[in-house]
């Protein structure tokens, strides 16, 4: 490909990209008004497990996100069926996300439920947990927030403690059981799962 075709490639992405995250902020600054910490779900899929979730609990507000719109649409359908007032459902990239994230907002949960394992070697960098992403989610989240990660992929979950221990805004915390049991659309498939708990520490 010639250069300057690929330059334009380039220009172009970051132009689409910086767009993205204007309308999304310009989207979460209303649907977030008054509001100043959330319950975050990463990769909601079909937003079975946060419907369920929001439904519990009533005093926490909830927002799931997910790059696929017929995933999002689901989702949604889940929260208009259940007259849910406290959940909401994006389509969005991640860390788009967290940089439209209005200032006045924290995160004081996360959740990342079967993340795509990219299971090839050399396909590891597409996994969303990275240092940087781990990084970012850091200077979103509360003091103390938790982050919870569940996944059905050994190499994955031993990757993310890893990284986790590695990294100096999070804690890995022992011992507490996962929160909330709702099977997720993967989940289903799933035969095995395994599940952390880290917690933002100063
Ligand atoms: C394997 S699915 C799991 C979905 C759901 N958590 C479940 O357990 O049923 C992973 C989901 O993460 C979404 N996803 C992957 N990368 C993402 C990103 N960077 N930002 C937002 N969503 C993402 C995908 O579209 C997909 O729906």
């Amino acid at each position: 490909m010639p250069e300057h075709t690929k330059v334009m490639g380039k220009e172009w992405a970051e132009a689409r990209r910086a767009a993205n995250v204007a309308r999304l902020g310009s989207t979460l600054a209303t649907a977030l008004a008054g509001r100043t910490g959330i319950t975050f779900e990463l990769g909601c899929g079909h937003g079975h497990w946060l419907a369920a979730y929001a439904a519990a609990h009533p005093d926490e507000f909830c927002l799931g996100i997910d790059l696929i719109t017929h995933r999002v649409e689901r989702s949604v359908r889940k929260q208009t069926l259940g007259k849910l007032d406290n959940v909401i459902f994006l389509k969005a990239e991640a860390v788009e996300f967290l940089e439209a994230l209005p200032a006045a907002v924290v995160l004081k949960k996360i959740f990342i439920l079967y993340p795509d394992p990219w299971p090839k070697k050399k396909h590891h960098k597409n996994r969303f947990i990275q240092a940087s992403s781990l990084e970012l989610l850091a200077k979103r989240a509360a003091s103390g927030a938790s982050l919870r990660f569940r996944t059905d992929d050994a190499d994955y979950f031993e990757w993310t403690r890893a990284l986790i221990e590695a990294h100096g805004a999070w804690k890995l915390k022992e011992g507490n059981p996962w929160p909330f049991e709702q099977t997720t659309f993967f989940e289903e498939r799933m035969k095995a799962k395994r599940d952390l708990e880290a917690e933002r520490v100063p």
